[in-house]
């Protein structure tokens, strides 16, 4: 089993990435990614439409014979987890609130975090109370940035429409008082399309505001659960940030046994093509996407 692939899947691109920091982390894995491009956006939906969806796209990966499965996408996650833990319990499931509250909290000196992610997410308040479990005195203000997907899907990451709607989101966080101590000192992008947008957001948000993510921990979390698995391939991972001379010399060695990845899309595979290398990190071609029904 430690031969098979770790399955990833988000509503969208956005999954990809928590993809990329998987392939940093696990070089030597392989993957098999899955964007549901014909139902996205997620977000916008109700929470049992959400659930069936996740549901559909889990059971999909699982037809790979995956060994993991990562919900790379927060609204899946805050509905999804649970029930796909108990319909795929074979293999480890791991979504993306718990590491990016782990992150937040790790992050943040005052202990007063914002969050913004779509609406379904924010609605169901998964962030607020992961937050609040690891860090009981925290106080957390979360609002809905559903724009930022449409933008991010368009690969509108910069300028000045990003710029503008970037303000609009963030001025009701950091904008409405001028004292530092009443503004979080950390925001969360709850979604993980909103990394594409990171250097509109950062701006947006103002000087001394620590932006996170879920990718890393997401990648940790998935590294960890390998490991007491035992499913994690021998002399596969890459760099983390806390040992980088031993990840310096893995990384070398595992350049040499990299790891595949497939890319699965429910529509517009030219256009997943064309727009998901930006998040990515990387081209992706035409034809190493495939159309899926779910
Ligand atoms: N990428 C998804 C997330 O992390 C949301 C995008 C959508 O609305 O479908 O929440």
């Amino acid at each position: 089993l430690s031969e098979a692939p770790i399955g990833v899947f988000d509503s969208g691109m956005g999954g990809l990435t928590v993809l990329k920091a998987l392939l940093g982390r696990l070089p030597g894995e392989d993957f098999v990614y899955l964007g549901d491009t014909a139902r996205l956006p997620y977000g916008t939906k109700s929470p049992e439409t959400v659930a069936r969806y996740a549901l559909q796209a889990a059971e999909a990966l699982e037809a790979y014979r995956v060994k993991c499965l990562v919900i790379a996408c927060n609204t899946a996650s805050s509905v999804g987890l649970p029930i796909i833990r108990e319909r795929i319990e074979s293999v480890p499931v791991v979504g993306v609130i718990e590491p990016g509250a782990r992150a937040a909290c790790e992050a943040s000196s005052s202990g007063h975090i914002a969050v913004i992610a779509t609406e379904g997410t924010v609605r169901g308040g998964a962030y607020q109370q992961a937050i609040l479990r690891l860090r009981p005195g925290a106080r957390v203000t979360a609002l809905p940035a559903p724009l930022f997907v449409s933008l991010a899907e368009e690969g509108l990451h910069t300028g000045s429409i990003a710029g503008a709607v970037a303000r609009h989101y963030l001025r009701p966080i950091f904008g409405a008082t001028d004292s530092a101590e009443s503004r979080p000192d950390t925001l969360v992008l709850g979604c993980t399309h909103f990394p594409m947008l990171a250097a509109s957001i950062r701006r947006a948000a103002g000087r001394g505001v620590r932006i996170v993510d879920s990718a890393a921990t997401t990648a940790e979390t998935v590294v960890r659960g390998l490991t007491d698995a035992g499913l994690l391939r021998t002399g596969t991972t890459g760099s983390s940030s806390g040992a980088r001379k031993s990840a310096r010399k893995s990384v070398r060695k595992s350049s040499r046994t990299r790891g595949t990845v497939r890319f699965l899309a429910t529509d517009g595979i030219e256009r997943f093509a064309r727009i998901g290398g930006g998040f990515l990190g990387r081209a992706i071609t035409r034809g190493e996407v495939e159309l899926i029904d779910l």
